[in-house]
């Protein structure tokens, strides 16, 4: 469904945030400045062969000197919200000392953010472990898990009495099966023995930096960003459905199931062939209660049984006139809608915030030097739409942040995928705001005087 005119948004609650997303590392460049030490993600773009076209984020969007720029941007855009993580190999280069201009950094972000009325949602960690963490043994050890709660209150009391809303982990799946299992990500592992423990860890570390942070900061309000997915079969077949079952133990129950106490669900761990390192007390931590549940969505899983293909045995399928976006991702908004519900009617969520949400597309700069987007612009609409279906079905969800801001380092595919909102031209460093930015601006501005009006 399509949202014409910002109307069909309607079922929004009015103190619905609109905001935008970016991560350190895809964004922030300066990293050798003020005391910041390589992440696994300095060490793996510098690796040739990871990242395409050699791309590194070194420079980025060079917003740990823009940042103020980037600040008017959200203003122009009339934001209310600015999820944005911090780089742990700022604030703790080693892994155990704290770097006091690295946190200072993210002292004035927030000081900042807080004056341009914008409320902060940092995420503790996107993906970004120091490497000297990394040389310790990484995720797959447990005192990783440990030195990251140790983190967490560093930051906690630092920005706790202007921070309420604090996202642990961004993404868990994508450190330990991208980064573990198929070694495509940082820190380029390809092992289950390496990855199932990394899962395990990260969860972990997710629950006792909730530890950290209720007791630093009373007022928190907590979640996690999960990347879930809604799977369908790619026919009737017995074999296509169990391999859907499989590819949704992989993406959502693995996550979803210790999150909300239900322990790791056993026909993964049979699959994967390996237990968790599960010791007493873990689980209670893993499934400590949270204010609210981060979704990132940008794609259907539509799954073939694949045997004697790589885990979960389950090879994507995405039918020949699918709409796709530059990632060759399967444009699909309804997915949205069912994967907010399994949230809330599988897991009991209560409050949901879509964390990340967007596309990228091959963008061409105008003669005019604007950039006129109507896929991505397209996509967004779509997806609102289908989150204000999911709320009409009973879903709270209570924000929606775009990704991203800016045109940044996509990860393995360097700066070659554009997901922002407002273009960036890398040699100048020149910021655009897209049709799609102006169109978002457009929309929330109309929902902002809805809730102007009912004041
Ligand atoms: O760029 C990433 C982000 O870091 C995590 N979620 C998905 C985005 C698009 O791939």
């Amino acid at each position: 469904m399509q949202a014409e005119h910002p109307e069909q948004l309607s079922a929004l609650p009015e103190d619905f945030v609109w905001g935008v997303a970016t991560a350190a590392y895809q964004v922030e460049g300066a990293v050798a400045e003020d005391g910041r030490a390589p992440s696994i993600w300095d060490t793996f773009s510098h690796t040739p062969g990871m990242v395409a076209g050699g791309d590194t984020g070194d420079i980025a969007c060079d917003h740990y000197h823009r940042w103020p720029e980037d600040i008017a941007l959200m203003r122009r855009l009339g934001v209310d919200a600015y999820r944005f993580s911090l780089a742990w190999p700022r604030v703790m280069p080693d892994g155990d000392g704290v770097n006091p201009k690295g946190l200072a950094f993210y002292d004035r972000l927030v000081d900042a953010l807080l004056e341009a009325g914008i409320t902060p949602f940092p995420t503790l960690y996107h993906w970004d472990l120091p490497q000297a963490l990394q040389d310790r043994g990484g995720w797959p050890e447990r005192a990783t898990a440990e030195r990251f709660a140790a983190y967490t209150q560093v930051v906690a009391e630092r920005l706790g009495d202007r921070v309420t809303e604090w996202a642990t982990l961004n993404e868990p799946l994508c450190s330990a099966w991208i980064g573990h299992l198929e070694g495509r990500m940082a820190p380029g592992i390809a092992d289950i023995r390496a990855a199932v423990p990394a899962s395990h860890h990260l969860l972990l570390g997710h629950g006792l930096a909730v530890q950290a942070l209720r007791a630093a900061v009373p007022h928190a309000r907590i979640g996690i960003v999960n990347n879930l997915s809604d799977h369908t079969p790619a026919s009737d077949d017995e074999a296509d459905i169990a391999a859907a079952r499989r590819a949704d133990g992989h993406t959502n129950r693995w996550w979803l199931d210790p999150l909300h106490g239900r322990g790791y669900p056993a026909d993964m761990v049979e699959l994967y062939g390996v237990e968790p390192p599960v010791r007493p007390g873990d689980l209670e931590a893993v499934a400590a209660p949270l204010d609210w549940l981060g979704l990132n969505y940008y794609f259907r899983n539509v799954l073939a049984d694949a045997p004697g293909g790589e885990l979960p045995y389950a090879a994507q399928v995405v039918a020949e006139d699918a709409r796709r976006t530059a990632m060759g991702w399967e444009v699909h908004a309804e997915g949205l809608t069912r994967t907010l519900r399994r949230m809330t009617d599988d897991y009991g969520a209560r409050r949901i915030y879509v964390t990340e949400n967007g596309s990228a597309y091959e963008d061409t700069v105008g003669p005019d030097g604007q950039i006129d987007d109507p896929e991505r612009t397209r996509y967004l609409e779509e997806h609102l739409a289908a989150c204000a279906d999911a709320v009409r079905q009973g879903v709270p969800l209570a924000g929606y942040f775009a990704w991203s801001l800016l045109d940044n380092f996509e990860w393995a595919y360097g700066y070659e995928k554009r997901f922002g909102l407002v273009h960036v031209d890398y040699p100048t460093q020149q910021r655009t705001i897209k049709g799609s930015g102006h169109r978002y601006r457009d929309i929330l501005a109309s929902h902002h005087a809805r809730r102007h009006r009912a004041a």
